[in-house]
C-alpha cells in the first residue's frame, strides 16, 4: 500500500525531527539566540505535547528512559502491552510487571535488553522476551532499545519499541503441533497397513485373492482419509462413510441400499476404524450376503443417544432377501475387525447375528461430547 508507506515514512521523519528537537531542548544546545525563560518554557511544553501526541498515535509500544533507566514516557500501546501504567521517573528499564526469556526463565528487569542498551551504550537488536501482565497474560515481544545522545554525544537516555509477536508465536506453535501430529498419524497409518497386510495374507489362499482383498482395504482407508482431508475440522459424517462403501453396489433396484439416520459428525479416529468395519461388512455382503444376489437389500439405520455427559452412536446393519445363511465355521479378517479391533481402537461394542434371512450387525460407539469443539487435527486419540 504505497499510501500507507508514505504515511509511515513521513511519520518516521517527523518522529526523528521531534526527537532531535526534544533532546536539544532538554539540554539547551539551541544556539546563540536568547529567549526569555517564560517563552522558552512555553515552547518546551509545546514540543513535549507534540512529541507525546506523535508517539501516542503510533500503534507500536514505545517508551523512553533517562540515562539512569528511569521511565520518562510511554505511549498508550506500551501501557496496553504491559497491562499496567508504570510510575514515571520511578519504574526502571521496562514498564512490564514481570519479564521472562522466551524459554520461560525469569528475566530480571536490570538485565533486560533496554538495561543492556543503556549500560553498554549500544542499540540491541534480535532479542526476544516475554512480558507478563498483572492479569497473568504473557505477551511475547521483540524489543528495539536504542540509546539517545545529545549534540555532544553524551548518553541522555534511550527509546525502546516493543513489537508484540503473540500472533506469530501462536502460528508457529500451531504449525509445530501439526507437524508432530502428522508424524504420529503417518506412523499409525503405516502400522495399520502392516496389520492389514498380515491379516489379509493369513486369510488368503492365493496371491490374487490377497491382492484383491488388500487393495480393497487400502482403498477403503484412502476414501475415508480423502473425506477427512476435505473437512477443516477433520470430521466426516456417518452417512458419507456409508455412501463411500455402499454406493458402488447400489444397482438402482428398489431398496438395494437404504440409509436412515440423523446427521452425525465423526472425529477422525472413529471415522478411520468405523470406515474399515463398514468396508468389511460391505465386502462380506457382496461375497456371501444380501448384495451377492439380485433383489437382496442392505438397510443401515443409526441413532445418536445423548445425555448430559455421554454420547453414543448406535448402528444397525440388516441384510434381507439374500441367500440362506447359517453361522459360519471360519473367522477371517472381517470378523476379527468387527469383534476385537473396533473395541480396542475406539471402544466400540459389536454384536453379529447370522439370522436365516440375512446377517445383522449392531455397533455401539462412544463419541466425544462435541466433535466440532476440538481444533483441527487435535482429536486424534493416542493409540
Ligand atoms: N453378510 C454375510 N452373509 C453371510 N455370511 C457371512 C456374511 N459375512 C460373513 N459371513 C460368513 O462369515 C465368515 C467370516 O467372514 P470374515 O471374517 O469376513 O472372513 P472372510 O470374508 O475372509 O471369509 C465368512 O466366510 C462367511 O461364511
Ligand atoms: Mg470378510
Amino acid at each position: 500500500m504505497p499510501n500507507q508507506e508514505l504515511h509511515l515514512t513521513r511519520l518516521e521523519s517527523e518522529f526523528e525531527r521531534v526527537l532531535n528537537e526534544h533532546a536539544e531542548g532538554q539540554h539547551g544546545e539551541r544556539g546563540s539566540e536568547k529567549r526569555n525563560p517564560a517563552e522558552e518554557e512555553l515552547r518546551e511544553r509545546a514540543r513535549d505535547r507534540r512529541f507525546r501526541q506523535l508517539l501516542d498515535a503510533l500503534p507500536a509500544a514505545v517508551y523512553t528512559t533517562d540515562a539512569a533507566g528511569r521511565i520518562t514516557f510511554y505511549n498508550e500501546a506500551a501501557a496496553e502491552l504491559w497491562g499496567c501504567q508504570p510510575e514515571l521517573g520511578k519504574s526502571e528499564w521496562c514498564g512490564s510487571w514481570l519479564l521472562f526469556w522466551p524459554d520461560g526463565t525469569p528475566l530480571p528487569h536490570d538485565e533486560c535488553p533496554m538495561a543492556v542498551a543503556l549500560k553498554e551504550n549500544r542499540a540491541i537488536r534480535g532479542a526476544e522476551a516475554v512480558a507478563e501482565r498483572p492479569d497473568g497474560i504473557r505477551v511475547p515481544f521483540i524489543p528495539f532499545p536504542t540509546p539517545l545522545h545529545d549534540a555532544s554525544g553524551k548518553l541522555v537516555g534511550a527509546v525502546n519499541m516493543l513489537v508484540d509477536i503473540t500472533d506469530r508465536k501462536r502460528a508457529e506453535d500451531q504449525q509445530a503441533l501439526l507437524v508432530r501430529e502428522l508424524h504420529h498419524r503417518v506412523k499409525n497409518m503405516l502400522a495399520t497397513v502392516q496389520a492389514i497386510m498380515g491379516s489379509t495374507a493369513r486369510a488368503s489362499t492365493t496371491i490374487e485373492e490377497f491382492q484383491q482383498a488388500f487393495t480393497g482395504r487400502i482403498m477403503a482407508l484412502t476414501r475415508t482419509h480423502s473425506s477427512l482431508a476435505e473437512d477443516e475440522w477433520q470430521a466426516i459424517s456417518i452417512r458419507n462413510l456409508l455412501c463411500n462403501e455402499l454406493e458402488p453396489y447400489d444397482d438402482g433396484s428398489p431398496c438395494r441400499v437404504l440409509l436412515d439416520g440423523p446427521a452425525v459428525e465423526l472425529p477422525s479416529t472413529t471415522a478411520i476404524s468405523l470406515g474399515m468395519a463398514i468396508h468389511e461388512l460391505t465386502t462380506n455382503a457382496v461375497k456371501y450376503g444380501a448384495l451377492s444376489v439380485l433383489g437382496g437389500s442392505v438397510a443401515v439405520s443409526w441413532a445418536l443417544v445423548e445425555d448430559q455427559d455421554h454420547r453414543e452412536l448406535t448402528i444397525k446393519w440388516v441384510e434381507r432377501n439374500g441367500p440362506a445363511i447359517s453361522s459360519p465355521t471360519r473367522k477371517g479378517f472381517g470378523s476379527q475387525l468387527l469383534e476385537r479391533v473396533l473395541n480396542n481402537q475406539i471402544g466400540a461394542g459389536t454384536m453379529i447375528s447370522y439370522e436365516p434371512d440375512g446377517l445383522r450387525a449392531y455397533i455401539a460407539i462412544p463419541l466425544p461430547y462435541r466433535v466440532s469443539e476440538s481444533p483441527p487435527m487435535n482429536s486424534l486419540a493416542r493409540r
